[in-house]
């Protein structure tokens, strides 16, 4: 492995988690130390990848998608963004930081979808190689508190946020198994504070792959 090496770290959490700010604060943080970083998000981060964001958070015709539909698609995105953007950057020894990435759809349409972990772990090894973060770190908070920024955000809700508190709730409960089981690979992080402070316990939880 050559000395030049890329990281990828994904950030994960429920609705209004903190992950944009938080992932451009540790994006500028890597810059500040000299190192390429590339920011991206899914849905989306390609072109390609972009217009099924669209698709999937505004979904055409009165029905939505069927579930399997909607893990199918979020699957398609997930290996263009890969192919296309992700794999590259590491290739040339870049640091991708990744407004959320294929745990999401294992938390959403695994999870809270109810098609389980199983199937989208298979989709993501058909899509994407499975390729997994060298660290997820997982935003977590008071449901009360994250639900008052959400309506401080004051965006009409796409077709997945606007799903039931029941369903939300399960995305946030199974986000924490994954990381009970990985604690290698999942940084929990409290997202409660401010963004500076946020910031400072991520910067904490990355040490070891910041050289
Ligand atoms: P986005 O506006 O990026 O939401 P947020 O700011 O909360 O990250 O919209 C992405 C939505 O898609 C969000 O509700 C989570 C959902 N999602 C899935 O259901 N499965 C996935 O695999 C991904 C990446 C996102």
């Amino acid at each position: 492995m050559s000395a030049l090496r890329g990281r990828f770290i994904a950030f994960e959490g429920g609705e209004g988690a903190g992950k944009s700010t938080q992932a451009r604060l540790l994006a500028e943080a890597l810059r500040a130390r000299g190192y390429t970083v590339v920011t991206t998000r899914e849905p989306g981060g390609t072109p390609g990848a972009e217009a099924i964001r669209d698709l999937l958070l505004q979904p055409p015709g009165q029905n939505g998608w069927p579930a399997q539909a909607e893990a199918l698609l979020f699957a398609a995105a997930r290996s263009d963004h890969v192919a296309h953007l992700i794999r590259p950057a590491l290739g040339r020894g870049e640091w991708v930081i990744c407004d959320r990435f294929v745990d999401s759809s294992r938390a959403y349409q695994g999870a809270a979808g109810e098609l389980g972990d199983q199937a989208i772990t298979a989709l993501h090894a058909f899509g994407s190689d499975g390729l997994r973060p060298d660290r997820v770190i997982l935003l977590e908070g008071d449901e009360v508190i994250l639900a008052d920024r959400l309506a401080k955000r004051g965006q009409t809700a796409d077709a997945i946020e606007g799903r039931s508190a029941a369903y939300h709730r399960a995305v946030v409960a199974f986000f924490r198994e994954l990381a009970d089981a990985d604690p290698q690979g999942f940084a929990s992080i409290d997202g409660v504070g401010t963004p500076a402070a946020v910031h400072e316990r991520i910067l904490i939880a990355l040490e070891d792959l910041v050289a």
